[in-house]
């Protein structure tokens, strides 16, 4: 699609969304929303995936944010309408059955922060810088800014990052717990793809299996969400991957998962 803000490509069982508009370093306007909710929903649906890396066409930025100059003349009630699009794409990729990896190769701000949050990990070259910048235009976040990075990294952080709105690098992302891993930038891609090939080949179920007991035990009770990990538990035991799985150990070969 000549217009399409993303490019998708399948690597083997993984498959590499990239916001694609380097020209405006990535900013996500609502064609963009639109498009990555609708990429999410055919990477859910598609067997042939097990995992997905997000990440932006490079090198300057993964995603510089929502697209100012279109928010700019938004009445209020488009700007809700706005957010609330933002956050029903975003609430997809945190509630996708196969692990999202977001691959941080430069600028994540505001809604790149954001986009960035709501996948199940996170790697980021060196050089990267992350933050809620949202303050120096007289906003506040939209996309679920205020609220993942408070469960992320806690309310010391997310008050610091939202109300001073200044970026922080890396070193200091991963030392908050908003970033898992830190690479170079010459390494990003190959440590990301290697990790989502490793994701790729593990049990589909079970991993599905820890995203549901995460995202549901994020919303209710220890003693809920201990009974939803238990059922869980008992629901794997239902596919062949499991017996599979320990049957591989107990012979000392390799497991081959195949999703049923
Ligand atoms: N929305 C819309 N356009 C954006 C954008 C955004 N969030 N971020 C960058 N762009 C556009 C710029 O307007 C510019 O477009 P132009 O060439 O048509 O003027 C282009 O991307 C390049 O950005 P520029 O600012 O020239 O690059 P830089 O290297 O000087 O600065 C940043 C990079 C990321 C520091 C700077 O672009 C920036 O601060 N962006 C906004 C970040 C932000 O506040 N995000 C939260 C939004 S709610």
């Amino acid at each position: 699609m000549p217009d399409s803000p993303l490019l998708i490509a399948d690597h083997d069982a993984v498959r590499l969304i990239t916001v694609h508009r380097p020209d405006k370093l990535n900013a996500l306007n609502a064609a963009t929303l639109d498009a990555l909710h609708a990429a999410f929903d055919a990477a859910a649906a598609d067997d042939s995936v097990r995992a997905v890396v997000l990440t932006g066409t490079g090198p300057k930025a993964f995603v510089a944010g929502a697209d100012i100059a279109e928010m700019a003349g938004l009445t209020p009630v488009q700007a809700r309408d706005f957010s609330l699009r933002g956050q029903r794409m975003m609430r997809r990729v945190e509630k996708m059955p196969k692990p999202v990896i977001a691959m941080i190769n430069g600028f994540a701000l505001g809604g790149g922060l954001e986009l960035a949050m709501c996948c199940h990990l996170r790697i980021a070259a060196d050089s990267v810088k992350v933050g809620q910048p949202e303050i120096n235009l007289g906003l506040i976040p939209g996309f679920g800014g205020t609220q993942r990075l408070l469960r992320l990294a806690g309310r010391a952080a997310v008050l610091e990052l939202c109300l001073a709105g200044a970026p922080v690098d890396a070193a200091r992302a991963q030392q908050l717990g908003i970033i898992n891993r830190v690479v170079s930038a010459a390494e990003l891609e190959a440590e990301t793809m290697a990790l989502a090939a490793q994701l790729a080949a593990a049990a589909p179920l079970a991993l599905r299996g820890i995203l549901d007991c995460v995202n549901v035990g994020a919303e209710c009770s220890l003693e809920e969400a201990l009974e939803y990990e238990s059922a869980q538990f008992g629901l794997v035991f239902s596919t062949d991957d499991m017996r599979e799985g320990t049957r591989a150990f107990l012979e000392r070969r390799k497991p081959a998962f195949r999703g049923h």
